[in-house]
């Protein structure tokens, strides 16, 4: 069997098998948090991410924050320290992460919540939504939806961090973890809002997709 046979088949297995709860409750067990980013270029990389969103928010106004798949809070640490924010809420489909975020976030007022996005339910609205590294595993049938109940949440912006559009669109799916590569520029559109894509420098896996709601 060639290689892209091969690629074919584990593919359509991990499309059927992938469930998003299940799994990522399972990594949350498995894989200890700090461990992730243990690697001095792993760790790089992340921080570019973190750096490029930190001057984007520097850029808007915002008071209150929905951190939707907030993992161990690493992303949610900085953007706590750096800004000023009086409501903080964070979720993460893991439980085993939200215990770790819950000392990781120990000298800042957060409300944790063990959720997945889509039984997410809370009765206010936030200035600013925001996930790092969340919507590319959903699955592209679930990926609407997901994102007009997050929506339901957003008053002012709307920013995540994922794979650029076309980003290893020919095959659609990473075999291990579960990266799928939406559309989001259309997504978007077909949702009525237009998304400012923001590059982040010397990452090429990644960029800032921003939706400003009004
Ligand atoms: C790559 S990590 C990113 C964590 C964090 N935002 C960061 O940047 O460090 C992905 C996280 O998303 C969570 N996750 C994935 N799909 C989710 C879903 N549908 N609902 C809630 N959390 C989800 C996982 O449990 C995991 O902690």
């Amino acid at each position: 069997m060639n290689l892209n046979a091969r690629y074919q088949k584990i593919r359509k297995i991990f499309q059927t098998k992938y469930d998003p709860n299940t799994y990522w409750s399972k990594l949350g067990r498995r894989i200890k948090a700090e461990e992730v980013y243990a690697k001095p270029h792993k760790l790089e990389m992340k921080m570019r991410r973190v750096n490029a969103l930190l001057e984007l928010l520097g850029t808007i106004r915002f008071n209150s924050v929905l951190d939707f798949g907030c993992g161990w809070g690493f992303v949610s640490k900085f953007v706590l320290d750096k800004f000023s924010i009086d409501d903080y809420v964070a979720f993460d489909a893991s439980s085993d992460r939200i215990s770790e975020a819950k000392i990781h976030l120990k000298d800042f007022s957060v409300d944790l919540h063990t959720s997945m996005i889509e039984d997410f339910k809370i009765d206010k609205k936030f200035d600013l939504v925001l996930g790092t590294g969340i919507l590319h595993h959903v699955k592209p049938e679930d990926i609407r939806s997901v994102l007009k109940h997050l929506l339901g949440f957003a008053k002012n912006d709307f920013i995540h961090d994922d794979p650029p559009i076309g980003f290893r669109s020919n095959t659609q799916i990473e075999k291990t973890t579960f990266n799928f590569y939406h559309d989001f520029k259309q997504i978007w559109h077909e949702l009525g809002y237009n998304v400012r894509i923001i590059p982040i420098p010397d990452h090429p896996s990644r960029i800032l997709y921003h939706v400003k709601l009004n």
